[in-house]
């Protein structure tokens, strides 16, 4: 089919055209000058978007930015040079979105006569990619916790055995003092191995989901409140809580809300260095509670927005591992909940806990 009149020399029209149209991803097609002979219509679309009637038959470098064109210019080259195609493993990102690029040689005969640069949107994919890479360690890692606690139990239990054999050998010597201090040694042991008891089995409930608790939202505050008093993190902190009255209980663990909590507000008070402003509120809606803690620190930096409730994702890595958030999200869902981060304001980082109304009194 030959172009129409008013299209540039060389520039792709009919159904050719209409293909690329129908493609879900955006593409352009350059010559060995470098002009755009074709621009499909995602390519005219987005934030990186320009109409086409603008670029095609131009030079390529009017129709991208300086930047993204002093980018791709020499890989276009390349592909022209050596004919290879080039996919490009790392991801740029623009507007927000994530674009996986590749430049493909179009050949004639043998000489590759166009290059064609495609633009995938991996967003949502990656963000899927993401969650089950998160769930997987979470997983693996509440496995892991539950054998290791499973695993100690035994030889746990058998160190005590031993221990009260020990002593009661040990009992029977003829110096007071000995039995004395056997003694003291036998209930020091005692009393360590009932700690690691009470460890063990608390790791191993906290691998097992426990639905139907309902925690009072305000009173799990206050203790949590309690708590940061003598933490290092909350040393020049002020707290400014705000509690609605006869708030109704959340459907979630008193534990598990606690712990929730907990980690947000040490981050708050982590990110602060110590001294700031901590706002707490709570409310509801008809179906929902939720609970939203805003700090005065220098807030969550863009690039590091997508990952904070990664688990292991942490920026400050002698200080922390990373799972504080992992963490709590996970909790949370698994009560219904969630916790998202919002958008910045004019300071500091806004958490927001949601949570189910529990249907009876905790
Ligand atoms: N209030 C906040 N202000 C600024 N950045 C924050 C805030 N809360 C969390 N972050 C960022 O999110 C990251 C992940 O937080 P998370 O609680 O999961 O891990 P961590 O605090 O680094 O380690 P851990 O909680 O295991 O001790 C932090 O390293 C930090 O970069
Ligand atoms: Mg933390």
């Amino acid at each position: 089919m030959a172009p129409s009149p008013r299209q540039p020399p060389g520039v792709l029209s009919g159904l050719g055209a209409d293909i690329l149209d129908a493609l879900p991803l955006s593409l352009y097609v350059v010559d060995r000058d470098l002009r755009v002979v074709a621009w499909n219509r995602a390519r005219e679309q987005g934030p990186i978007g320009k109409p086409r009637r603008r670029v095609l038959g131009r030079p390529l470098a009017q129709a991208l930015t300086a930047e993204g064109y002093r980018q791709v210019a020499p890989i276009l080259r390349h592909v022209f040079a050596t004919g290879e195609a080039h996919e490009e493993t790392s991801e740029t990102q623009v507007g927000g979105r994530l674009y996986h690029g590749g430049r493909l040689p179009v050949a004639h005969r043998g000489k590759v006569t166009h290059v064609l640069a495609k633009y995938d949107d991996i967003t949502e994919r990656r963000a899927l990619e993401m969650q089950v890479i998160a769930s997987d360690r979470l997983a693996f890692l509440g496995q892991l916790v539950a054998g290791v606690a499973h695993e100690i139990a035994n030889p746990l239990a058998g160190l005590a055995g031993c221990a009260e054999a020990l002593a009661s050998l040990a009992l029977q010597h003829p110096e007071p003092a000995v039995r004395q201090e056997a003694e003291s040694f036998r209930d020091l042991v005692r009393s360590e191995m009932a700690r690691c008891e009470r460890l063990v089995k608390s790791l191993l409930e906290s691998a097992r989901p426990k639905p139907g608790e309902a925690a009072d939202v305000a009173e799990t505050v206050r203790a949590v409140l309690r708590l940061l008093e003598r933490h290092p993190a909350f040393a020049r902190v002020k707290v400014v809580s705000g509690m609605p009255e006869a708030l109704p209980p959340a459907q979630i663990d008193p534990d598990s809300l606690r712990q929730v909590v907990l980690a947000v507000a040490v981050n708050a008070g982590r990110a602060m260095k110590g001294s700031g402003t901590l706002r707490i509120r709570a409310g509801r809606t008809s179906s929902r509670l939720f609970l939203e803690l805003a700090d005065s620190g220098p807030g969550v930096p863009r690039a590091v927005r997508p990952h904070i409730f990664e688990p292991f994702f942490t920026t400050s890595p002698g200080e922390g591992s990373g799972l504080g958030l992992a963490i709590a999200r996970s909790l949370l869902r698994r009560a219904g909940g969630d916790i998202v981060l919002l958008p910045p304001r004019a300071r500091g980082a806004r958490f927001r806990v949601e949570l189910r109304r529990a249907r009876k009194r905790p």
